[in-house]
């Protein structure tokens, strides 16, 4: 019998061809709409897969990754990984793959996008447009911040939290502004301090000398709401938080108050702490500028994502070592090697 590969969502048609061409048995299992199973579903489902291909933020937790013990792979359509349990899937034997690199410019861009649309606050002055308001000059509700040094030219400064693929993405953008880039990413405090451009900051430092404050780092139990409310009051009345990451890695709750009490100019969110799901109070504030998880989507990006996620499922289910894998220390352990041999 041929390998199933389990798909739990809409993949897009580049890595449904992809898919096709390995004649491998291929499940797809989601809504007409696109609308992700239940995890009883995908419990189930996955009891008669050899590997799984779910969409980046799609949760696989223990109990799915448990429920099948010949299970020999998670092909994740995204970078991030921190939806899938990966300390359980190596346990488990199971290696788990993410989409890397391709997605590092794409999310890039879509951070710089929300940085201007916040200090410009774009989107407000859009709907004030669209709402029929505009019958005479705009002025103080609409104010922005300068991104460039601005009528005083003063280069603003760019504090990058995580400095990583996509945080230097975004620092090499900022050229253009003429900002002053300083980060944190204790791991790569050495590389950060070896590259030309970008003076490296402690957290608190950060937070205090930033005119934008843009997060890149990934979901991990150190970065779980390294921005709470006390790192927020460090911010300057006139700071920009922008968070592409995870949601998690702001207390939400806490931001909302800061920004309810104009603490800081402004925020400009891609992510959320329990997506879909928005904390109490966000929508209704005018300071932030709001998108719905969008960093990668892009029709290019999202199409080549799903290109090496189908591969490396693909690869998987053929029990050949995927690239692209989280786990590597999987290679040497027993229950990875009795999954793979024969
Ligand atoms: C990623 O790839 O991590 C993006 O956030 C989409 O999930």
């Amino acid at each position: 019998m041929t390998s199933r590969i389990l798909v739990p969502w809409a993949l897009p048609e580049s890595g449904r061809e992809v898919l096709k061409k390995s004649k491998l048995r291929v499940t797809y299992l989601h809504g007409p709409a696109g609308e992700l199973p239940t995890l009883e579903e995908l419990v189930q489902s996955v009891k008669e897969a050899d590997v799984v291909l779910p969409r980046g933020t799609q949760s696989v937790p223990r109990e799915v990754l448990a429920a099948n013990p010949a299970l020999r792979g998670v092909a994740n359509h995204g970078v991030g990984y921190d939806s899938i349990d990966v300390r359980s899937a190596t346990e488990l034997g199971i290696p788990v793959t993410n989409t890397p690199e391709i997605l590092t410019e794409t999310t890039a861009d879509l951070a710089w996008a929300l940085l201007m649309a916040t200090a410009r606050k774009i989107p407000q002055t859009h709907n004030f447009i669209v709402s029929g308001r505009f019958t005479a000059p705009v002025g103080h509700p609409f104010m922005g911040m300068d991104i460039g040094p601005g009528g005083s030219n003063r280069p603003k400064v760019l504090g990058i939290i995580g400095f990583g693929r996509i945080g230097r993405a975004v620092m090499r953008r900022s050229k253009g502004f003429r900002m002053k880039v300083i980060a944190y990413d204790p791991p790569l405090r050495e590389m950060i301090e070896k590259t030309k451009g970008v003076e490296y900051r402690e957290l608190h430092e950060l937070l205090e000398e930033s005119d934008f404050v843009t997060i890149h780092c990934p979901l991990t139990k150190e970065t779980h709401h390294l921005i709470g409310r006390s790192e927020l009051e460090l911010l300057k009345p006139t700071a920009v938080l922008i968070n592409a990451s995870r949601g998690p890695v702001v207390d939400e709750a806490a931001l909302v108050s800061v920004l309810k009490e104009k603490r800081i100019f402004g925020a400009g969110l891609d992510v959320y702490e329990k997506e879909p799901q928005l904390a109490p109070g966000l929508v209704d504030l005018e300071n932030v500028v709001l998108l719905p998880h969008i960093g990668s989507l892009t029709q290019d990006t999202r199409n080549q994502m799903a290109i090496v996620a189908a591969k490396n499922a693909v690869a998987m289910a053929k029990k050949k070592k995927p690239r692209n894998l989280v786990n590597p220390e999987i290679l040497n352990r027993r229950e990875y090697l009795q999954k793979v041999s024969g």
